[in-house]
């Protein structure tokens, strides 16, 4: 009950935020077209039929061009695949009647881009290695997911500049922390350590703890689903995720940081849209100077936190 509650009230003080920054942005946007059309209207009545044909050209160009420099799936729209398992990058927010909502950092990212972009969004729920084969298909045109900018992954699809910073934890159960005072104590065969597939935390894994009977499972959920029923003894988890669920699931001890250079998440852009890539790294930049990612960063704190994590049994 608590627990609802508290996420209502998230999403409640969500909701004011966003209807804040809405409101606030129209004005800039509706200015814009009207003095676009006040000089467009005098330069016509100033010129003969020749210069105008001659504009209407080079207009029905420029807009050809732009169509053409944003090439998309599907024509209009940004279609985004993401694994919302992944709190607070993107999980499913229940709603006060049951119904769960995409929600997230990523998710706001995303819709930010795709408003600067001029294009709809679409968001494609999925398996977190489904993203990964789907941006590399370039059946979407980009993947957010707290993607790691591994070498590997760079093969198939092009990065964006890094959105954010985190890092790397192992997670047990807090009655069982002092099991890992270390990473070489957690390399060990008696211990069953989880990661999620198609991440760069199996890399870890096989890095850190290669002699751990590692399991490999699809979301990050089950991971932590298995951690609190005692199946699995411990999981390499992004530290931002890690926290999130330890606050939701009390039993839970992010127990050990796990060095990795790659600190920073990406877009996942489809390999070789150049255009698409400038846009989105514009956006991005824009997204940061002006403080939006950090609100989109709180907010989905916020909302995680005190979240039925869907997946997981409410005790
Ligand atoms: N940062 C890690 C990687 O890129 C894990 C990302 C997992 N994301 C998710 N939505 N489950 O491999």
């Amino acid at each position: 009950m608590k627990k609802i509650m508290s996420a209502a009230l998230a999403a409640m003080m969500v909701m004011s935020l966003a209807a804040c920054g809405s409101s606030s942005s129209a004005p800039a946007t509706t200015a814009a077209p009207a003095t676009e059309a006040a000089t467009e209207a005098a330069t016509e009545a100033a010129e003969t039929e020749a210069a105008e044909t001659e504009a209407a050209e080079t207009e029905a160009a420029e807009t050809e061009a732009a169509a053409e420099e944003l090439k998309t799936v599907t024509p209009g729209k940004l279609t985004m695949a993401t694994s919302p398992d992944f709190a607070p990058y993107e999980f499913y927010s229940i709603g006060e009647d049951g119904t769960p909502t995409l929600a997230g950092f990523d998710i706001a990212l995303a819709q930010y881009i795709a408003d600067y972009a001029g294009l709809e969004l679409e968001v494609i729920p999925m398996d977190f290695d489904g993203t990964i084969m789907e941006v590399g298909q370039k059946n979407v045109d980009i993947g957010m997911a707290g993607y790691s900018p591994s070498p590997e992954r760079a093969e198939v699809m092009d990065f964006s500049d890094i959105y954010f910073t985190g890092g790397q934890s192992l997670v047990c159960l807090e009655a069982n922390k002092d099991k890992f005072p270390s990473l070489e104590a957690a390399n060990d065969p008696q211990f069953k350590i989880g990661a999620q597939v198609g991440s760069i935390q199996v890399g870890l894994a096989e890095e850190n703890t290669p002699d751990a009977d590692i399991i490999q499972m699809a979301k990050v959920t089950d991971l932590v689903a298995e951690l609190i029923s005692g199946k699995m003894d411990a999981a390499y988890i992004e530290t931002e995720v890690a926290n999130s669920y330890a606050k939701n699931y009390p039993e839970l001890c992010v127990v050990l940081e796990v060095p990795y250079e790659l600190a920073g998440s990406v877009v996942g852009v489809s390999k070789g849209n150049e255009a698409l890539l400038k846009v989105v790294n514009e956006a991005i930049a824009e997204c940061i100077e002006s403080g939006k990612m950090g609100e989109f960063v709180m907010e989905a704190n916020d909302l995680a936190n005190g979240e039925i994590i869907e997946g997981l049994i409410e005790e």
